[in-house]
Protein backbone atom coordinates (compact mmCIF):
# COMPACT_ATOMS: atom_id res chain seq x y z
CA UNK A 1 0.00 0.00 0.00
CA UNK A 2 1.23 3.29 -0.56
CA UNK A 3 2.29 5.18 2.44
CA UNK A 4 0.20 8.26 3.25
CA UNK A 5 1.74 11.37 4.37
CA UNK A 6 0.15 14.94 5.34
CA UNK A 7 1.32 18.16 5.43
CA UNK A 8 0.00 21.39 7.77
CA UNK A 9 -2.83 23.88 5.81
CA UNK A 10 -1.79 26.39 2.96
CA UNK A 11 -0.45 29.48 5.35
CA UNK A 12 -0.71 27.25 8.16
CA UNK A 13 2.62 26.54 9.94
CA UNK A 14 4.65 25.04 12.01
CA UNK A 15 6.81 26.44 14.62
CA UNK A 16 9.38 23.89 14.86
CA UNK A 17 12.48 23.47 17.69
CA UNK A 18 14.97 25.61 16.34
CA UNK A 19 12.19 27.93 16.07
CA UNK A 20 10.77 28.35 19.19
CA UNK A 21 13.49 29.75 21.34
CA UNK A 22 12.78 33.30 19.55
CA UNK A 23 8.73 33.01 20.24
CA UNK A 24 9.59 32.29 24.03
CA UNK A 25 12.28 35.36 23.84
CA UNK A 26 9.54 37.86 21.95
CA UNK A 27 7.10 36.36 24.61
CA UNK A 28 9.38 36.94 27.27
CA UNK A 29 9.84 40.55 26.39
CA UNK A 30 6.00 41.07 25.77
CA UNK A 31 5.12 40.19 29.11
CA UNK A 32 7.75 42.09 31.00
CA UNK A 33 6.78 45.29 28.93
CA UNK A 34 3.85 44.53 29.55
CA UNK A 35 3.82 44.28 33.61
CA UNK A 36 6.27 47.39 33.40
CA UNK A 37 2.97 48.84 31.99
CA UNK A 38 0.55 47.35 34.09
CA UNK A 39 -1.58 45.94 31.32
CA UNK A 40 -3.14 42.16 32.59
CA UNK A 41 -3.23 39.29 30.39
CA UNK A 42 -6.44 37.96 29.02
CA UNK A 43 -7.22 34.61 26.83
CA UNK A 44 -9.81 34.33 25.18
CA UNK A 45 -11.24 30.88 23.34
CA UNK A 46 -9.31 30.59 19.43
CA UNK A 47 -13.50 29.94 18.40
CA UNK A 48 -16.47 33.16 18.74
CA UNK A 49 -19.66 33.55 17.43
CA UNK A 50 -19.95 34.42 13.88
CA UNK A 51 -22.65 37.11 14.73
CA UNK A 52 -19.97 38.57 16.73
CA UNK A 53 -17.28 38.74 14.29
CA UNK A 54 -19.45 39.94 11.55
CA UNK A 55 -21.08 43.11 13.83
CA UNK A 56 -17.42 44.07 15.50
CA UNK A 57 -14.88 44.00 12.77
CA UNK A 58 -17.60 44.56 10.06
CA UNK A 59 -20.28 43.22 7.34
CA UNK A 60 -18.37 44.93 4.66
CA UNK A 61 -14.64 44.68 5.53
CA UNK A 62 -12.55 42.02 4.05
CA UNK A 63 -11.89 40.40 7.01
CA UNK A 64 -15.75 39.39 6.76
CA UNK A 65 -16.61 39.12 2.99
CA UNK A 66 -13.81 37.00 2.20
CA UNK A 67 -11.57 35.81 5.08
CA UNK A 68 -13.53 34.19 7.95
CA UNK A 69 -13.23 30.77 8.48
CA UNK A 70 -16.34 29.78 9.74
CA UNK A 71 -18.56 26.51 9.90
CA UNK A 72 -21.43 25.08 11.85
CA UNK A 73 -22.26 22.68 14.26
CA UNK A 74 -25.83 21.81 15.17
CA UNK A 75 -27.00 25.32 16.22
CA UNK A 76 -24.05 27.05 16.62
CA UNK A 77 -22.05 29.08 14.11
CA UNK A 78 -18.40 28.86 15.12
CA UNK A 79 -15.59 31.52 13.35
CA UNK A 80 -11.56 30.75 14.17
CA UNK A 81 -10.94 34.47 15.36
CA UNK A 82 -9.09 36.47 12.49
CA UNK A 83 -8.57 39.53 15.61
CA UNK A 84 -8.89 39.90 19.18
CA UNK A 85 -10.13 43.29 19.58
CA UNK A 86 -14.41 42.07 19.29
CA UNK A 87 -13.34 39.25 21.42
CA UNK A 88 -11.68 40.90 23.89
CA UNK A 89 -14.67 43.75 23.98
CA UNK A 90 -17.51 40.59 24.23
CA UNK A 91 -15.59 39.19 27.16
CA UNK A 92 -15.25 42.41 28.82
CA UNK A 93 -19.11 42.74 28.18
CA UNK A 94 -19.48 39.09 29.27
CA UNK A 95 -17.39 39.33 33.00
CA UNK A 96 -18.72 42.56 33.59
CA UNK A 97 -14.79 43.80 34.20
CA UNK A 98 -16.11 47.26 34.04
CA UNK A 99 -17.12 46.66 37.83
CA UNK A 100 -13.70 46.07 38.54
CA UNK A 101 -13.10 50.13 38.42
CA UNK A 102 -10.84 52.46 36.60
CA UNK A 103 -9.48 51.63 32.89
CA UNK A 104 -9.43 47.86 31.65
CA UNK A 105 -5.51 47.63 30.66
CA UNK A 106 -5.60 44.30 29.09
CA UNK A 107 -2.62 42.28 26.71
CA UNK A 108 -2.79 39.71 24.80
CA UNK A 109 -0.27 37.03 22.35
CA UNK A 110 -2.19 34.41 19.90
CA UNK A 111 -3.28 33.10 17.02
CA UNK A 112 -5.65 34.21 14.32
CA UNK A 113 -6.92 32.85 11.35
CA UNK A 114 -7.53 34.53 8.09
CA UNK A 115 -8.34 33.17 4.47
CA UNK A 116 -6.30 35.46 2.81
CA UNK A 117 -4.14 34.24 -0.38
CA UNK A 118 -0.46 33.60 1.87
CA UNK A 119 2.84 35.32 0.49
CA UNK A 120 5.88 36.46 2.33
CA UNK A 121 4.35 37.96 5.85
CA UNK A 122 0.66 37.14 4.98
CA UNK A 123 -0.92 33.40 6.56
CA UNK A 124 -3.71 31.74 6.93
CA UNK A 125 -2.72 31.39 10.92
CA UNK A 126 -0.79 34.36 12.25
CA UNK A 127 0.02 35.45 15.53
CA UNK A 128 -0.56 38.92 17.14
CA UNK A 129 0.20 40.80 20.23
CA UNK A 130 -1.50 43.66 20.97
CA UNK A 131 -3.46 45.69 23.62
CA UNK A 132 -6.76 46.94 24.46
CA UNK A 133 -7.74 49.71 27.00
CA UNK A 134 -11.78 49.67 27.88
CA UNK A 135 -12.92 52.66 29.77
CA UNK A 136 -10.80 55.62 28.81
CA UNK A 137 -11.35 58.83 26.55
CA UNK A 138 -8.44 60.06 27.05
CA UNK A 139 -5.57 60.86 24.49
CA UNK A 140 -3.16 59.47 27.54
CA UNK A 141 -4.16 56.24 26.67
CA UNK A 142 -3.79 56.18 22.81
CA UNK A 143 -0.38 57.46 23.44
CA UNK A 144 0.24 54.70 26.05
CA UNK A 145 -1.05 52.33 23.59
CA UNK A 146 1.59 53.74 20.83
CA UNK A 147 4.38 54.38 23.24
CA UNK A 148 3.93 50.15 24.31
CA UNK A 149 3.78 49.24 20.84
CA UNK A 150 6.61 51.37 19.84
CA UNK A 151 8.90 50.33 23.19
CA UNK A 152 8.43 46.46 22.18
CA UNK A 153 10.40 47.11 18.99
CA UNK A 154 12.79 49.46 20.17
CA UNK A 155 13.92 46.51 23.04
CA UNK A 156 14.26 44.14 19.96
CA UNK A 157 16.12 47.22 18.15
CA UNK A 158 13.86 47.77 14.91
CA UNK A 159 14.65 51.16 14.62
CA UNK A 160 13.54 51.19 10.79
CA UNK A 161 9.67 52.03 10.89
CA UNK A 162 7.01 54.53 10.07
CA UNK A 163 4.26 55.15 12.66
CA UNK A 164 1.57 56.78 10.43
CA UNK A 165 -1.36 58.57 12.00
CA UNK A 166 -4.34 60.24 11.43
CA UNK A 167 -8.10 60.60 13.16
CA UNK A 168 -10.85 59.01 11.27
CA UNK A 169 -13.39 61.43 13.65
CA UNK A 170 -16.23 60.95 16.27
CA UNK A 171 -19.06 59.42 14.16
CA UNK A 172 -20.58 63.11 13.50
CA UNK A 173 -17.30 64.23 11.94
CA UNK A 174 -17.26 61.02 10.23
CA UNK A 175 -20.68 61.13 8.93
CA UNK A 176 -20.17 64.96 7.71
CA UNK A 177 -17.08 63.66 5.87
CA UNK A 178 -18.90 61.19 4.53
CA UNK A 179 -20.97 63.25 2.81
CA UNK A 180 -18.64 65.06 1.05
CA UNK A 181 -16.86 62.45 0.16
CA UNK A 182 -20.06 60.65 -1.31
CA UNK A 183 -20.42 64.59 -3.48
CA UNK A 184 -17.34 64.55 -4.10
CA UNK A 185 -16.68 60.71 -5.72
CA UNK A 186 -20.57 60.97 -7.24
CA UNK A 187 -19.62 62.03 -10.37
CA UNK A 188 -17.25 59.51 -10.96
CA UNK A 189 -18.91 56.64 -9.67
CA UNK A 190 -19.32 53.98 -12.57
CA UNK A 191 -15.49 54.95 -13.22
CA UNK A 192 -14.66 53.59 -9.79
CA UNK A 193 -13.98 49.46 -9.09
CA UNK A 194 -16.75 47.53 -8.26
CA UNK A 195 -15.70 46.82 -4.63
CA UNK A 196 -15.61 50.58 -3.98
CA UNK A 197 -18.74 50.88 -5.40
CA UNK A 198 -20.49 48.47 -3.01
CA UNK A 199 -18.88 50.80 -0.33
CA UNK A 200 -19.60 54.02 -1.76
CA UNK A 201 -23.50 54.03 0.12
CA UNK A 202 -22.59 52.34 3.49
CA UNK A 203 -18.64 53.01 4.41
CA UNK A 204 -17.55 54.97 1.64
CA UNK A 205 -13.98 56.08 4.07
CA UNK A 206 -12.93 52.59 2.84
CA UNK A 207 -12.57 53.56 -0.30
CA UNK A 208 -9.67 55.46 0.44
CA UNK A 209 -7.64 51.91 1.68
CA UNK A 210 -8.61 50.95 -2.19
CA UNK A 211 -5.51 49.29 -4.09
CA UNK A 212 -7.56 49.16 -6.61
CA UNK A 213 -5.58 51.18 -9.73
CA UNK A 214 -8.95 52.74 -11.42
CA UNK A 215 -9.63 54.49 -7.90
CA UNK A 216 -6.51 55.60 -7.58
CA UNK A 217 -6.57 59.12 -9.33
CA UNK A 218 -9.99 59.59 -6.99
CA UNK A 219 -8.53 59.04 -3.86
CA UNK A 220 -5.40 61.12 -4.65
CA UNK A 221 -7.42 64.28 -5.10
CA UNK A 222 -10.30 63.16 -2.25
CA UNK A 223 -11.05 65.78 0.17
CA UNK A 224 -9.45 64.87 3.99
CA UNK A 225 -10.58 64.05 6.98
CA UNK A 226 -8.63 66.11 8.80
CA UNK A 227 -10.40 69.51 7.11
CA UNK A 228 -14.21 68.10 8.26
CA UNK A 229 -13.60 67.15 11.85
CA UNK A 230 -15.13 68.25 14.64
CA UNK A 231 -14.05 70.99 17.51
CA UNK A 232 -13.62 67.90 19.83
CA UNK A 233 -12.42 65.31 17.55
CA UNK A 234 -9.48 67.94 16.29
CA UNK A 235 -8.92 68.77 19.78
CA UNK A 236 -8.15 65.10 21.02
CA UNK A 237 -6.18 64.36 18.10
CA UNK A 238 -4.17 67.82 18.82
CA UNK A 239 -3.71 66.22 22.29
CA UNK A 240 -2.64 63.23 20.99
CA UNK A 241 0.29 64.26 18.09
CA UNK A 242 1.50 66.86 21.51
CA UNK A 243 1.84 63.96 23.61
CA UNK A 244 3.83 61.53 21.27
CA UNK A 245 6.01 64.84 20.17
CA UNK A 246 6.58 65.47 23.76
CA UNK A 247 7.75 61.91 24.08
CA UNK A 248 9.45 62.17 21.67
CA UNK A 249 7.58 59.52 19.48
CA UNK A 250 8.09 60.23 15.46
CA UNK A 251 4.85 60.09 13.09
CA UNK A 252 3.63 61.05 9.78
CA UNK A 253 0.12 62.21 9.24
CA UNK A 254 -1.67 60.52 6.68
CA UNK A 255 -5.26 61.67 5.82
CA UNK A 256 -5.72 58.20 3.71
CA UNK A 257 -5.41 56.13 6.88
CA UNK A 258 -8.72 54.42 7.33
CA UNK A 259 -7.38 51.12 8.58
CA UNK A 260 -9.52 47.55 7.24
CA UNK A 261 -11.62 47.41 10.22
CA UNK A 262 -15.15 49.20 10.46
CA UNK A 263 -14.94 49.72 14.04
CA UNK A 264 -12.58 52.66 14.28
CA UNK A 265 -13.45 56.26 16.18
CA UNK A 266 -11.00 59.31 15.89
CA UNK A 267 -7.33 57.90 16.14
CA UNK A 268 -5.67 55.24 13.96
CA UNK A 269 -2.39 54.50 13.29
CA UNK A 270 -0.21 51.71 11.41
CA UNK A 271 3.65 50.87 11.95
CA UNK A 272 5.20 50.34 8.75
CA UNK A 273 8.30 48.87 8.14
CA UNK A 274 10.41 49.35 4.62
CA UNK A 275 12.34 46.27 5.59
CA UNK A 276 8.83 43.99 5.18
CA UNK A 277 8.36 44.29 1.13
CA UNK A 278 4.74 44.20 -0.05
CA UNK A 279 2.85 43.01 3.54
CA UNK A 280 5.13 46.59 5.28
CA UNK A 281 2.14 46.69 8.24
CA UNK A 282 3.64 45.68 11.37
CA UNK A 283 1.40 46.99 12.96
CA UNK A 284 -2.17 48.96 13.22
CA UNK A 285 -4.78 49.85 15.70
CA UNK A 286 -6.44 52.88 17.45
CA UNK A 287 -9.91 54.36 18.81
CA UNK A 288 -13.12 51.88 18.58
CA UNK A 289 -15.88 54.26 21.12
CA UNK A 290 -18.83 52.78 20.08
CA UNK A 291 -17.94 49.05 19.76
CA UNK A 292 -18.31 48.29 23.58
CA UNK A 293 -21.86 49.44 22.74
CA UNK A 294 -22.47 47.84 19.18
CA UNK A 295 -21.15 44.75 21.20
CA UNK A 296 -24.00 44.91 24.09
CA UNK A 297 -22.18 46.86 26.93
CA UNK A 298 -22.85 50.32 28.08
CA UNK A 299 -21.18 53.05 26.30
CA UNK A 300 -18.01 52.97 26.90
CA UNK A 301 -14.69 54.27 24.66
CA UNK A 302 -11.67 52.25 24.32
CA UNK A 303 -7.80 51.99 22.37
CA UNK A 304 -5.49 49.83 21.58
CA UNK A 305 -3.43 47.80 18.73
CA UNK A 306 -2.24 44.99 17.53
CA UNK A 307 1.08 43.54 15.82
CA UNK A 308 1.91 40.93 13.56
CA UNK A 309 4.60 38.40 15.37
CA UNK A 310 5.53 36.71 12.07
CA UNK A 311 6.40 40.14 10.13
CA UNK A 312 8.14 41.32 13.07
CA UNK A 313 10.58 37.95 12.77
CA UNK A 314 10.95 38.83 9.35
CA UNK A 315 11.74 42.40 10.16
CA UNK A 316 14.26 40.56 12.57
CA UNK A 317 16.13 38.59 10.23
CA UNK A 318 16.53 41.50 7.70
CA UNK A 319 18.12 43.31 10.32
CA UNK A 320 20.02 40.54 11.47
CA UNK A 321 18.64 40.34 14.86
CA UNK A 322 18.80 37.48 17.12
CA UNK A 323 16.31 37.48 19.56
CA UNK A 324 17.37 33.75 21.52
CA UNK A 325 20.87 32.30 22.49
CA UNK A 326 21.71 29.06 20.60
CA UNK A 327 20.22 26.08 21.99
CA UNK A 328 22.60 24.64 25.09
CA UNK A 329 22.79 22.18 27.84
CA UNK A 330 24.91 22.51 30.55
CA UNK A 331 25.39 18.69 30.88
CA UNK A 332 25.57 15.53 28.36
CA UNK A 333 25.69 12.61 30.15
CA UNK A 334 27.77 9.69 27.89
CA UNK A 335 27.35 6.45 29.18
CA UNK A 336 28.92 3.26 28.40
CA UNK A 337 27.11 0.06 29.63
CA UNK A 338 23.72 -1.05 31.40
CA UNK A 339 25.13 0.19 35.08
CA UNK A 340 26.65 3.30 33.74
CA UNK A 341 23.36 4.32 31.72
CA UNK A 342 21.28 3.18 34.78
CA UNK A 343 23.73 5.54 37.34
CA UNK A 344 23.51 7.89 34.69
CA UNK A 345 19.72 8.01 34.88
CA UNK A 346 19.47 8.33 38.30
CA UNK A 347 21.72 11.31 38.28
CA UNK A 348 20.53 13.74 35.95
CA UNK A 349 17.97 14.95 38.90
CA UNK A 350 21.05 15.82 40.71
CA UNK A 351 22.04 18.17 38.14
CA UNK A 352 18.20 19.76 37.29
CA UNK A 353 17.58 19.90 40.99
CA UNK A 354 20.50 22.64 41.36
CA UNK A 355 19.24 24.13 38.48
CA UNK A 356 21.44 22.83 35.49
CA UNK A 357 19.97 21.44 32.36
CA UNK A 358 21.48 17.73 31.94
CA UNK A 359 20.13 14.87 29.26
CA UNK A 360 21.77 11.69 28.13
CA UNK A 361 21.90 9.45 25.29
CA UNK A 362 18.28 7.41 25.14
CA UNK A 363 19.73 4.91 22.21
CA UNK A 364 22.48 2.98 23.76
CA UNK A 365 25.12 4.14 21.06
CA UNK A 366 28.99 4.28 20.76
CA UNK A 367 30.93 6.82 22.55
CA UNK A 368 31.56 8.78 19.31
CA UNK A 369 28.15 8.79 18.87
CA UNK A 370 27.67 10.38 21.88
CA UNK A 371 30.17 12.96 21.82
CA UNK A 372 28.50 14.09 18.48
CA UNK A 373 25.08 14.54 20.22
CA UNK A 374 26.67 16.60 22.79
CA UNK A 375 28.60 18.76 20.59
CA UNK A 376 24.86 19.11 18.30
CA UNK A 377 23.27 19.81 21.52
CA UNK A 378 25.61 22.61 21.92
CA UNK A 379 26.71 20.75 25.81
CA UNK A 380 29.08 22.76 28.05
CA UNK A 381 29.94 19.84 29.83
CA UNK A 382 30.15 16.06 29.02
CA UNK A 383 30.21 13.53 31.84
CA UNK A 384 31.86 10.55 30.72
CA UNK A 385 30.92 6.86 32.52
CA UNK A 386 31.72 3.72 31.72
CA UNK A 387 32.35 0.18 34.01
CA UNK A 388 35.64 1.71 35.56
CA UNK A 389 34.45 5.30 36.54
CA UNK A 390 31.50 3.84 38.46
CA UNK A 391 34.13 1.58 40.74
CA UNK A 392 36.61 4.32 41.19
CA UNK A 393 33.20 6.57 41.63
CA UNK A 394 35.52 9.29 39.52
CA UNK A 395 34.27 10.60 36.05
CA UNK A 396 35.84 12.29 33.08
CA UNK A 397 33.65 15.93 33.02
CA UNK A 398 34.64 17.15 29.74
CA UNK A 399 35.38 20.89 29.15
CA UNK A 400 33.36 21.07 25.43
CA UNK A 401 34.76 24.36 24.75
CA UNK A 402 38.90 23.45 25.27
CA UNK A 403 38.20 19.90 25.25
CA UNK A 404 40.54 19.71 28.53
CA UNK A 405 39.30 16.11 30.80
CA UNK A 406 39.79 16.05 34.57
CA UNK A 407 38.56 13.06 36.55
CA UNK A 408 36.70 14.08 39.23
CA UNK A 409 33.93 13.12 42.00
CA UNK A 410 29.85 13.60 41.47
CA UNK A 411 30.62 16.54 44.31
CA UNK A 412 33.46 18.34 42.83
CA UNK A 413 31.71 18.02 39.50
CA UNK A 414 28.86 20.21 40.51
CA UNK A 415 31.36 22.50 42.16
CA UNK A 416 33.42 23.19 38.82
CA UNK A 417 30.03 23.48 36.93
CA UNK A 418 28.51 26.02 39.61
CA UNK A 419 31.71 27.97 39.45
CA UNK A 420 32.20 28.41 35.79
P1 LIG B 1 -4.97 44.50 11.71
O1 LIG B 1 -4.36 45.68 11.06
O2 LIG B 1 -5.98 43.74 10.94
O3 LIG B 1 -5.58 45.01 13.07
O4 LIG B 1 -3.82 43.48 12.15
C1 LIG B 1 -2.75 43.90 12.94
C2 LIG B 1 -1.44 43.30 12.43
O5 LIG B 1 -1.56 41.88 12.32
C3 LIG B 1 -1.04 43.74 11.03
O6 LIG B 1 -0.40 45.01 11.07
C4 LIG B 1 -0.08 42.64 10.62
O7 LIG B 1 1.21 42.86 11.19
C5 LIG B 1 -0.69 41.42 11.28
N1 LIG B 1 -1.45 40.62 10.29
C6 LIG B 1 -2.70 40.84 9.88
N2 LIG B 1 -3.07 39.90 8.99
C7 LIG B 1 -2.02 39.06 8.85
C8 LIG B 1 -1.77 37.88 8.09
N3 LIG B 1 -2.69 37.35 7.30
N4 LIG B 1 -0.56 37.27 8.20
C9 LIG B 1 0.38 37.79 9.02
N5 LIG B 1 0.20 38.90 9.77
C10 LIG B 1 -0.98 39.53 9.70
C11 LIG B 1 -6.26 44.24 13.97
O8 LIG B 1 -6.25 43.03 13.95
C12 LIG B 1 -6.93 45.03 15.06
N6 LIG B 1 -7.62 44.08 15.96
C13 LIG B 1 -5.93 45.88 15.82
C14 LIG B 1 -6.53 46.65 16.94
C15 LIG B 1 -6.50 46.33 18.24
N7 LIG B 1 -7.23 47.76 16.80
C16 LIG B 1 -7.63 48.15 18.02
N8 LIG B 1 -7.20 47.27 18.88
Amino acid sequence: MPKVTYTSHLGMVDILPDESPKWRALEHIIHDEAARFNFEEIRTPIMEQTELIKRGVGQLTDIVTKEIFAFTKGENNYVLRPELTAPVVRSYVQHHLDQRGGSQKLYYIGPMFRAERPQKGRQRQFHQFGVEIIGSDSPVADVECIAFMMRIYQRIGIKNFNLKLNSVGDPESCDTYKDVLREYLLPNLSKLSKLSQKRFRKNPMRILDSKEPEDQEYIKNAPVISDHLNEESKNHFKQVCYMLDSLEIKYTLDPLLVRGLDYYTRTAFELTSPDLGSQDALAGGGRYDLLVEEIGGNPTPAVGFAAGIERLFIACEELNITLAEPKSVDVFIVSLGEAARKWALGTLPVFREKGFSATMDYLGRSMRAQMKDANRENARFALIVGDNELEEDKFNLRDMENSSETLLSLKEILSVISGS
